[in-house]
């Protein structure tokens, strides 16, 4: 089997369900940043569209939603120039790899994952195949590149033991030479709810501030973050007075974050000026990308035809490859 150029591959994605929010921002797109601009890696990244169908969806308006993270991609500055820019359904192979895959990983293993029992119990009458196979086609998406790093949220760690599992499988059975593709965490790995519980995801309405954002709706989407009395004995270390101290600390830095400690102990925090600054701070780092959207529109339906096809090489080459050993 031919091993991949001497650069390291990358893979990430995200899937086709609105915009991006801060949490995909700061746990995954960030990563796909710094790799882009390390010469040792080859970076893919894509839409995962094929997986927004894993779910309820709407037929109108998945178009809409492939486009906008490609452009939400572009605008953060993702450069087609260093990294392959794609949409998942327009590189057929990955769909044939998943069918390959699937027949080295065991239904109770899929059954078993956190990921997938929370989306049953969500979606109850509507959890499908394509649901439960959700982990095989994202073991495809990064095996279809033999990725080594990818980067996402820790909340994905599961899907990728699964990639890992199903690399291992198919050495051991088939001689194939993937290797086991890793998470590469950035600091934002893990971005909590506005709301206090749980992570943000655009799934949970409150619980996110998304990257095209006005100033006005961030400052709203802050004035909804419950708060308490703003003192105490102990600074609170989790709930939405907790999230809070933490978006300081990621978007004001550290000094700031002290300084609402040491008020929380001693004079008392005053929400309202807490927010007002955090709103600011937040929207000087969602305004470039903001101002860099309206730019990016008019090369968008280049980069997703260039990207397909300089995915589709990488990823038909190792189906080439993996039905040869599998004896097709
Ligand atoms: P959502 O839960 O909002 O639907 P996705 O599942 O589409 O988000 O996630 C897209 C990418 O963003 C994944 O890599 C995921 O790990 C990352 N991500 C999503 N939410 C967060 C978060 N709150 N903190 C850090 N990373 C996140
Ligand atoms: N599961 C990822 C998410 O929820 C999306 C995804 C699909 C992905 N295929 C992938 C991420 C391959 C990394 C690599 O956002």
């Amino acid at each position: 089997m031919t091993t991949p150029s001497s650069k390291k591959r990358v893979l990430s994605g995200i899937r086709a369900t609105g915009r991006l929010h801060l949490g995909n921002y700061l746990g995954a797109v960030k990563g796909m940043l710094e790799l882009q601009d390390k010469s040792e890696y080859e970076t893919f990244y894509m839409v995962a569209d094929a997986h927004a169908i894993t779910t309820p969806y709407d037929t109108k308006t998945l178009a809409q939603n492939r486009k906008e993270v490609i452009l939400d991609y572009l605008s953060a500055g993702l450069d087609p120039a260093k990294s392959v820019i794609f949409v998942q359904s327009m590189v057929p192979a990955h769909f044939e790899l998943s069918h390959y895959l699937g027949s080295v990983i065991s239904v109770n293993r899929m059954l078993h994952l956190p990921t997938y029992k929370e989306k049953v119990k969500q979606y109850s009458d509507e959890s499908s195949m394509a649901l439960l196979n959700y982990p095989v086609l994202m073991a495809a998406d990064i095996l279809a590149y033999k990725a080594e790093a990818v980067p996402v949220g820790v909340d994905q760690e599961p899907h990728l033991e699964i990639a890992r599992q199903i690399a291992r499988n198919m050495n051991t059975k088939f001689g194939t030479d993937f290797p086991e593709p890793k998470i590469f965490e950035t600091v934002g790995k893990y971005i909590p709810s506005l709301l206090g519980d749980g992570k943000m995801s655009k799934s949970v309405d409150g619980s996110f501030i998304n990257l095209t954002d006005d100033p006005d709706t961030i400052a709203l989407r802050l004035a909804k973050v419950p708060t308490d009395s703003g003192r105490g004995e102990s600074v609170p270390i989790k709930g939405s007075v907790a999230n809070l101290l933490f978006f300081v600390e990621l978007f004001q830095g550290s000094e700031d974050r002290k300084k609402y400690e040491d008020m929380y102990l001693s004079s008392g925090i005053r929400y309202s000026e807490l927010k007002m600054d955090l709103a600011k701070a937040i929207f000087s780092v969602v305004e470039p990308i903001q101002k860099k959207r309206i730019e990016m529109v008019k090369i968008l339906d280049d980069v997703i035809n260039d990207g397909a096809k300089r995915a589709g090489n990488v990823a038909s080459q190792t189906l080439l490859e993996v039905k040869q050993k599998m004896g097709f």
